[in-house]
């Protein structure tokens, strides 16, 4: 993964937003977005946006708390990595080119019945939920977030997976004509990611939505992206089209380009450095703190259990 020290995101502390402050401000925030939407998009799609904008923010899942304050969104909303459109921090101008609405996912593989269903219909039939998550890239940044969306096991069950599927693939769009990183024949288009089926099953494992309680912007993944906290953030696949239950597990985007650095499980763990840099430590975005990094990103107790009897395996690259 190219590294680039960056440091215009490392301001003093006291410019983070403290959680009550972003608290305060978050009824307002849904009724704004919808506002904002009808003034900067044409009418069709405001109506969409605005329609979407009325189900953020969503009610707060208490059991999802934070060790820090979440990280205001001018300084996650720009150090993002989505390659799809460049390999810059600063992908949002470019991510605004993709229109995410309509957006339809494809559920196929070992199912009961492939189908594919609108986002809009998904939310309806899921129902959303605000969580405030950690997030820990593989090149040692983190931010706090409070995510919009629901629980990956919703989809598996809507799914209905046959028992022969082990793994859970997920694939981004394709689309070079909007996407200029795509343009770029070295790397394995689409982006793939996967998880067993017994990590999409655990509770932490998220399928999101929106962020800041509104919908999410084009630069974190729209309009549905993965967040498996636990785990190193290439894991987080942004704007998902198709989700496969398969037998095999996937070969992963980062994997296919260097497997050495990146594999399959990626789970965080402070005492594994990657080859090149070491992982004890993490730079939290938009302070200029370094905080020690912790085993699962500080979610143990919830997933520790899945990989009893995997010990041989490369867990934490
Ligand atoms: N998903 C796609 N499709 N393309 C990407 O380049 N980058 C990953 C992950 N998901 C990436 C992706 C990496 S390396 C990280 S750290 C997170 O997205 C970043 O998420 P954020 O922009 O919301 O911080």
């Amino acid at each position: 993964m190219l590294i680039k020290r960056r440091r215009g995101w490392e301001v003093p502390e006291h410019l983070a937003t403290p959680e009550d402050v972003f608290l305060s401000r978050r009824g307002l925030i849904g009724g704004a977005a919808g506002l904002a939407a009808a003034a900067v998009l044409g009418p069709s799609r405001a109506d969409a946006a605005t329609a979407a904008a009325a189900t953020y923010p969503a009610p707060r899942n208490e059991a999802y708390t934070l060790d820090r304050a979440v990280t205001p969104e001018r300084f996650s909303g720009d150090y993002n990595n989505f390659y799809e459109f460049g390999t810059s921090k600063t992908v949002l101008p470019a991510a605004n080119a993709l229109k995410t609405s309509p957006w339809s996912i494809k559920i196929d593989g070992l199912v009961e019945k492939p189908f594919e269903i609108g986002v809009e219909d998904l939310i309806r039939k899921a129902g959303l939920e605000e969580r405030l998550y950690r997030h820990r890239c593989v090149e040692a940044w983190s931010m706090a977030v409070p995510w919009t969306g629901f629980p990956l096991s919703k989809l598996v069950a809507l799914a209905k997976p046959a028992s022969g599927a082990k793994y859970v693939q997920f694939q981004t769009f394709l689309d070079k004509a909007v996407a200029p990183g795509q343009r770029q024949f070295f790397y394995p288009w689409p982006y793939i990611e996967g998880l067993t089926m017994e990590e999409a099953g655990n509770d932490l494992a998220f399928l999101v939505t929106g962020v800041y309680g509104k919908p999410l912007p084009n630069q974190f993944g729209a309009p549905i992206r993965l967040a498996v906290p636990w785990k190193y953030g290439f894991k987080s696949a942004k704007s998902l089209v198709r989700v496969s239950f398969v037998a095999e597990r996937p070969k992963t985007f980062w994997e296919g380009l260097q497997s050495s650095e990146y594999g399959f499980w990626a789970n965080v763990n402070p005492a594994v450095p990657h080859p090149r840099w070491s992982q004890a430590s993490e730079r939290v975005l938009g302070t200029d703190q370094r905080v020690p990094t912790l085993i699962y990103n500080g979610y143990g107790e919830q997933v520790a259990g899945l990989y009893k009897g995997l010990e041989r395996e490369r867990l934490f690259v």
